[in-house]
Order: C-alpha cells, then structure tokens, then sequence
C-alpha cells in the first residue's frame, strides 16, 4: 500500500511561475487569491530581504506608523507565520484575532494599523507554530480571503526570511503591486541583495528600491554619522540593480528597545523612511492611473 503523505506545495498550489516541468514546458501559475466583499485594499506591498534578521518586521513596522500618521488606512499582514514578530511591534502580545461569522477581523493598534499574524490565533506568544508548506501557504490565503479588512489604501506584507513556499504564495496569489528590499551593509558586499532583485524580478513584481538597515550610528552627542562597517557601498549596488536608494535607517537601540515593548508606533522618528514612504505612495499612484 502507498504510504500516505503531505502534497508538497507544488502539487497543491502549482508550480513556480516560469519554472519547467519534466518535458521542459512552461507550467502554469496558480490561481490568485480571490478578493472577497469586506475588504477593499488598494495597494499591496511587501517588504523583502535576502537573507533573515536584516529589518523587515522593523521597516514594514516603520512604514505601516508613517503611513498611518499621515492619515492613510493601513494594514500588515505577517507572511513570518513561523517567526511572526508585527504584533508584538504593535502592542498586541497576547492579544487574539476576533472573527465575525467564518471571518477574521484584524486587530488594530492604537495607531488604527490593523494585523493579521499567526501570532495572534496562538493561545501564548511563544508557541512555536509547527506547520508544513502546505498549510503555511493556506494561512496565507486565510488571512487574504477569509480576513475582513475593510477598506485599507495600503496593504503592507512582512515577507518571511528566504525564499520557500510561503515568499512564493505571496508572490503568485497576492495582487503585489511592488516590494521594497531591506538590506545591510555587509549584504552590500555579497550577493545577498542580487538574490532578492531576482526573486522579485522572476516573479514579475516592481522593486521601488533599498533600503539600508542598521547603516550607521548616530553619534549621541553630535549627531554626527558613524558608519561602522565602513564608508556605505548602498548607492554603488542599487545603482548596479537600476535602483534607487529608498533610505537609510541608523542603528537605534531606543526604536528597538520600543519595538520589544510594543511601542513603536510612538517611537518611530518623524523623519524616519520618509524616502521610502513617498517611493511607496508614488508607486501606487501610478499603478492607480494606469488602472
Ligand atoms: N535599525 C535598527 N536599530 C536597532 N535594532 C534594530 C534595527 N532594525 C532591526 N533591529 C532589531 O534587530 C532584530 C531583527 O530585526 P527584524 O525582526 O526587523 O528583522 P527581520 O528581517 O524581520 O528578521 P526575520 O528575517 O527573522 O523576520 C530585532 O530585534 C529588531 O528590533
Ligand atoms: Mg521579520
């Protein structure tokens, strides 16, 4: 008898777009998700990197405060469902998500950021989540199909470290009109950033540009910039990619520090990605008047 056994993600949800099958032809790609009726979103973007620990989670958590400090109507959705990390940015450890009827409704900080995480359906906050492929990429069309977000003018997704099946389900089941790629200075010098370029490029999604996370530190007492790791490589690699430069964040223990506590949206510099937040409303804009 044939032992039983998971599907693997591409049999369940198709193969990689633009990847071959045994007799070398181009398969399909899976259907998108559908939109469903309580939830008008206008612009979905994801925050990606090459490899983890970089600054996703702090940058989307970043961009979701200025966004919605300037009166826009925001949400995250956590794509980390192993290593979620928004809601406790936002205040909302050891909160639940609610549910009207079959859906989730997201929970909404103090600054009106509505999250949807897998770390909001766990009883406590560090249980692990011990999920397989599969149902990682059906969490993700829960929390697109099955969740009741409103109307929101942005959509933020805090991508996963890497490039397995739930970067690929985001990618080929969400309407991603553009990703910002989060980066440091020591993936300036590797091949680190190229690895996020490409996966953004072989699944057909606009790159807005880089960001670099943990650039430098600001001297406390003359504000003066330290480049620790050494004069920034950032403009030379985007323009090596054709793209701009979106922003660099300094190394900021008192932002982490409110990050870890639940506050970042009162911590977040007024100055803070103000780059990368024009770059993502221009973004859009063209994307509306092209519709
Ligand atoms: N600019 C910064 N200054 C100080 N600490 C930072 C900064 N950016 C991120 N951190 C801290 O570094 C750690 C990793 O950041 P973060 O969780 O945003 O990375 P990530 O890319 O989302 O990681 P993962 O790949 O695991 O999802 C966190 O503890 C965060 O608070
Ligand atoms: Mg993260």
């Amino acid at each position: 008898m044939a032992e039983e056994r998971d599907m693997t993600p591409q049999e369940e949800y198709g193969p990689v777009v633009g990847s071959c099958d045994h007799d070398g032809e181009e398969q399909v790609a899976p259907p998108s998700f559908e939109a469903n009726q309580l939830s008008k979103i206008g612009h979905v973007i994801g925050v990606i990197s090459g490899k983890g620990g970089v600054g996703k989670s702090m940058v989307t958590g970043i961009l979701a405060t200025q966004l919605a400090r300037s009166g826009a109507r925001v949400g995250i959705l956590d794509a980390d469902i192993t290593g979620p990390s928004v809601p406790r940015m936002f205040g909302m450890a050891g909160k639940r998500l609610t549910a009207l009827g079959n859906m989730f409704l997201p929970t909404i900080s103090d600054g009106g950021v509505k999250v949807v995480s897998a770390n909001l359906l766990l009883d406590h906050e560090d249980d692990p989540v011990l999920w397989r492929g599969p149902v990682l990429a059906g969490a993700i069309r829960q929390f697109w199909e099955e969740t009741s977000w409103g109307p929101l003018d942005y959509l933020l997704v805090d991508m996963p470290p890497g490039t397995g099946d739930v970067a690929l389900t985001v990618f080929q089941s969400l309407p991603v009109d553009g990703v910002v790629i989060v980066t440091s200075p020591q993936d300036l010098v590797s091949m680190i950033v190229g690895k996020a370029v490409k996966m953004a490029n072989m699944m057909d999604i606009p790159v807005l540009g880089l960001v670099e996370n943990l650039s430098y530190v600001a001297c406390p007492d003359c504000g003066r910039k330290i480049e620790v790791f050494g004069p920034s490589k950032l403009p030379e690699v985007a323009a090596g990619y054709g793209l701009p430069v979106l922003g660099r964040l300094p190394i900021d223990p008192a932002l982490a520090a409110a990050a870890d506590e639940g506050k970042i949206e009162q911590a977040v510099p007024a100055d803070a990605l103000q780059d990368c937040v024009a770059a993502v409303r221009e973004a859009c804009a063209v994307v509306d008047a092209q519709a």
